[in-house]
């Protein structure tokens, strides 16, 4: 079976348990939606009236959290029932939600040039071609755009187990080819889906590759010197699970825009 069905079903079914991953925007986040969304100060100071597009965001957080904060938003997720909680959550607030039940390499519902932020949780890893998303991302985007993604990195990805000494394994090579297989170490992976490696060439080469300028690249911090072993903060320690990268879109090279018809603050 493709990896679509196989991952639609997975998160369905992680909605339907409300994992970590179904912890909708409370009533406190949504009083302060850009700060909860954004320590690090990527956002712009104001996103009211702005269009954004919450990817592969499905489960009542990103969507509420930028529709609280003013903005005009879309969320497109795989997972029919991730996107029920965003729905219900909109309804509930009183907020307005677009929603759309697509996967994250075909957004040909959406026209271009529309958005002026994307904004993506880390889920590139539940597809082959990362690059395939950039490509539609720099489609839907505006000149100036802000693209922030998340993303989990090759070497977490490559870890299998732990041996007799509790030392990681990179058990899987960097340039693995097709679906991951199961290893012995779930930290950081879910269950059921499907997942794919990307190497950092395809995670940041590509981004440029597809029109963006990367403007910043932070690593979240996952390590807890206090964790046991096998736990996912000991094995943070050792690892970085995640790259976080703000990028800016600066020229579409499909519709060949000239330098001068790009808008960049
Ligand atoms: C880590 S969750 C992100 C949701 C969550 N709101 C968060 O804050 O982390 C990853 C999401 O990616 C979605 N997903 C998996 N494969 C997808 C695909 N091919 N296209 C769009 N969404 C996909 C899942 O359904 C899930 O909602």
């Amino acid at each position: 079976m493709s990896h679509l069905p196989l991952n639609r079903a997975a998160w369905n079914r992680l909605a339907e348990i409300r994992s970590q991953f179904t912890k909708v925007a409370t009533d406190e986040e949504c009083r302060a939606p850009l700060k909860t969304l954004d320590s690090r100060g990527w956002l712009p100071a104001s996103v009211e009236g702005k269009q954004v597009l919450c990817l592969a965001s499905g489960g009542g957080w990103q969507s509420i959290l930028y529709a609280s904060a003013g903005a005009q938003v879309t969320v497109v997720d795989l997972s029919n029932k991730m996107l029920q909680l965003d729905e219900q959550e909109a309804r509930r607030r009183g907020l307005q939600v677009r929603i759309l039940e697509t996967s994250m390499d075909d957004l040909s519902a959406l026209r271009e040039s529309q958005f002026d932020i994307v904004h993506q949780p880390v889920s590139t890893c539940y597809v082959p071609d990362v690059e395939a998303v950039y490509r539609e991302v720099s489609r839907v985007m505006r000149p100036g755009g802000l693209y922030i993604s998340q993303h989990k990195t090759p070497t977490s990805l490559q870890i299998t187990n732990r041996d007799q000494q509790n030392t990681y394994v990179i058990g899987l090579e960097y340039y693995q080819q097709g679906p991951l297989p199961k290893g012995d170490d779930r930290s950081y992976r879910e269950e059921g889906a499907t997942e794919y490696l990307h190497r950092w060439e395809q995670l940041t080469g590509g981004l440029c590759r597809q029109g963006f300028v990367i403007e910043d690249l932070r690593e979240p911090v996952r390590a807890d010197p206090s964790a046991p072993v096998g736990h996912f903060r000991h094995r943070g320690r050792y690892v970085a699970p995640y790259v976080r990268i703000k990028a800016r879109r600066v020229e579409h090279p499909a519709h060949g825009e000239s330098p001068a018809a790009i808008w960049v603050p």
